[in-house]
């Protein structure tokens, strides 16, 4: 089992290997929040036993049997969705509510990023690994995020992501990015959604 505090940091996935993966992580203007969402993807690499190319071909979630959307492609889709809703709500509600964009744009990239210490691969599929029985991906996302210096409003949109959030008060940006990764979630619920 790979050690949070102790793995090494010998660079696997390099930062063109991880633009090309993530072009959203461009999308941040704060230089400094783009790069700690960077390095705590890098780091991510480095942590766990998955390649960009296994996330660009594994199923998004092992809650579906049979999903046939990849890991890459709900994510990215999930950043999509986030960054238009808050330009939304900025639009109609900014007099009302404090929408940070960059914040939903990192909190989404990285809700999911614990997921590389949740997954194994074992005979080419993926599947829950000892750790991710322990620790689901929102609790390792934020250890990950922690160390690579993002800030807490950041780190509060990866704690409350899914369905353990719901306990906690989340911030408008929280809200938005729960409700997006939810909508390109949830109608995979339903088999009759999917096409034929
Ligand atoms: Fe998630």
């Amino acid at each position: 089992m790979n050690d949070l505090a102790t793995a090494p940091t010998s660079t696997k996935v390099t930062r063109e290997q991880l633009d090309d993966l993530w072009p959203e992580i461009d999308w941040i203007e704060r230089p400094t929040l783009r790069e700690a969402v960077a390095k705590t993807w890098l780091l991510a690499f480095e942590r766990g036993p998955l390649t960009p190319e296994d996330l660009k071909t594994i199923p998004f979630t092992l809650l579906v049997a049979n999903c046939p959307t990849t890991f890459m492609e709900h994510k990215r889709c999930v950043v999509h969705i986030a960054n238009e809703s808050a330009k939304a709500m900025q639009v109609f509600m900014g007099n009302a509510l404090k929408i940070d964009l960059d914040t939903v744009i990192a909190g989404a990239i990285l809700a999911d990023v614990g997921k590389l210490l949740e997954y194994e691969i074992k005979g080419g599929k993926s599947q829950q690994s000892e750790r991710g029985e322990l620790l689901r991906h929102p609790f390792t996302g934020v250890a990950l995020a922690l160390e690579c210096g993002v800030p807490d409003a950041v780190c509060h949109i990866i704690a409350a992501h899914a369905a353990e959030g719901d306990l906690v008060k989340r911030s408008t940006e929280a809200f938005i990015v729960h409700h997006a990764d939810f909508m390109a979630y949830l109608p995979f619920k339903n088999p009759n959604n999917l096409k034929k």
